[in-house]
């Protein structure tokens, strides 16, 4: 029966068993980002508005269209972060972070909220791990980052992303190049909306998807090619590490990304089995970042990877993600005294590290073994009133269906045992 409510338009639901490759895919980039020591930090979900229309720029879709503002009970206007990098940064410049040792390497976790048109792996609660890293422009620190979220992938058994690189220069030489370009775009025979759009923000004309548009930028100046010696050079340095690192990457000279902090190195990934939106992450360099928003005049370089999307790559690889089993041991009671024994039974076997359940409620031998099979678990603990008697606990492999009496004391012991072996065979 259909309930009254539904879950907002665009936000999706995890729940088991799928909510279990969630995690896993969350926690594992996570762990690529702790072992390259990123520190956590729990980000608010909303902030003054203004930080994103600064940090993320006006005519960018994500502020200018995209946005959950709203007003408080106190008349400050907040918005529902669409990103984490503004909010890193200001978190950084607040407490002063980056006054001690450089590079202040932070990652983050959780939704974000963008009000796009939903469609397969586009949502408007989207969930993200992220990493920045703020204040040192070294080439080394970029494919540092980008190394983490290809570790990140790897460490899923993910093989068939791709990893697309460029350069968008800085502030000495993207003004000059952006001229350049707008004088190309404006003797085009472009549509009125996309000349709009080319004025506002013309990168971003290079990255129409209509065939008919690419062919007119055929011959459209790239910023790759326009780059003032400092940028060109440390552009180099980085294609050059990256292979030195084994991180293969294609050159993607008309790559563009939604948002206007990005300078010099700008990357994405992405993953053909994913039909239209195969970004499953994507970054870059942001060095007038933190002076925009009123810091110290630090370079920054991070990345966004999108943990819905990267969990179906996972699918689409056929790559089995996380436990698919909530629970190791099932206990199955019969009458009132076994149903006692087995609450203290379930503390003992948790403490052990293992994860317990039982057959809560009235249901009788046929009911309870089934449950037990339903929750997935390899070992049944079965106790009647005579094991209560003797203090002992038939111990059931759902998966072989043999059966073995055991002491309660040896209980736990024995348990861990089956378990090491399955895990082992
Ligand atoms: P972004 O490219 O906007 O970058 O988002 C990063 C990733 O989040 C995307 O590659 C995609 O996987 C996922 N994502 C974005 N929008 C959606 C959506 N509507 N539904 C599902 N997934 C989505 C950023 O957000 C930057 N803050 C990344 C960054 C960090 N740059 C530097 N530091």
């Amino acid at each position: 029966m259909a309930g009254q409510f539904q879950a907002p338009k665009g936000v999706p639901d995890y729940f088991p068993p799928r909510s279990n490759s969630f995690l896993a895919v969350q926690n594992a980039i996570g762990h690529a980002a702790t072992l390259a020591g990123y520190g956590y930090v729990e980000l608010p979900v909303f902030e003054d508005v203004n930080l994103f229309v600064r940090g993320i720029g006006e005519s960018t879709d994500v502020v200018s269209k995209e946005m959950y503002v709203f007003e408080d009970r106190g008349g400050r206007t907040l918005a529902l972060r669409p990103e984490g990098t503004a909010g890193v940064a200001r978190l950084v410049i607040e407490h002063g972070l980056d006054k001690g040792q450089l590079p202040v390497k932070l990652w983050y976790q959780g939704p974000f909220f963008r009000a796009e048109r939903p469609q397969q792996g586009r949502y408007r609660q989207l969930q993200q791990v992220g990493i920045e890293a703020i204040g040192a422009p070294d080439p080394a620190l970029d494919v540092e980052v980008i190394s983490v979220a290809d570790d990140a992938f790897r460490s899923l058994g993910l093989r068939n992303f791709n990893l697309m690189l460029t350069s968008l220069g800085c502030a000495n030489c993207r003004p000059e190049y952006k001229e350049k370009l707008i004088a190309y775009l404006e003797k085009l025979d472009l549509d009125e909306e996309t000349k709009t759009r080319g004025k506002l923000n013309p990168l971003r004309v290079l990255d129409d998807k209509r065939p008919e548009v690419q062919k007119l930028l055929d011959k459209a100046p790239l910023m790759i090619n326009e780059l003032c010696d400092a940028c060109a050079n440390y552009h180099r340095e980085v294609e050059d590490l990256l292979e030195a690192t084994d991180v293969k990457f294609t050159p993607a000279p008309k790559l563009v990304r939604g948002l206007d902090y990005y300078t010099r190195t700008t990357f994405e990934f992405d993953h053909p089995g994913l039909g239209a939106q195969s970004g499953i992450g994507g970054g870059g360099r942001y060095d007038g970042l933190m002076s925009s928003l009123g810091g110290n005049d630090l370079s920054g370089i991070g990345f966004g990877i999108g943990t819905d999307r990267t969990l179906m790559a996972c699918e689409a690889e056929n790559l089995i993600v996380g436990e698919k089993s909530l629970i190791d041991v099932f206990i199955v009671p019969i009458g009132d005294r076994a149903h006692q024994l087995a609450v203290s039974l379930l503390q003992q076997i948790r403490a052990a590290n293992l994860r317990a359940d039982m057959a809560y409620g009235d249901r009788g031998l046929k009911g309870a073994m089934k449950a037990a099979d339903k929750s997935g678990a390899q070992i049944a603990v079965v106790i009647g009133d005579e094991e209560v008697s003797n203090s002992r606990v038939q111990i059931k492999n759902l998966g072989d269906s043999s059966q073995v009496q055991v002491a309660l004391g040896d209980m736990v012991a024995h348990l861990i045992q089956v378990i090491r072996q399955t895990e082992q065979s």
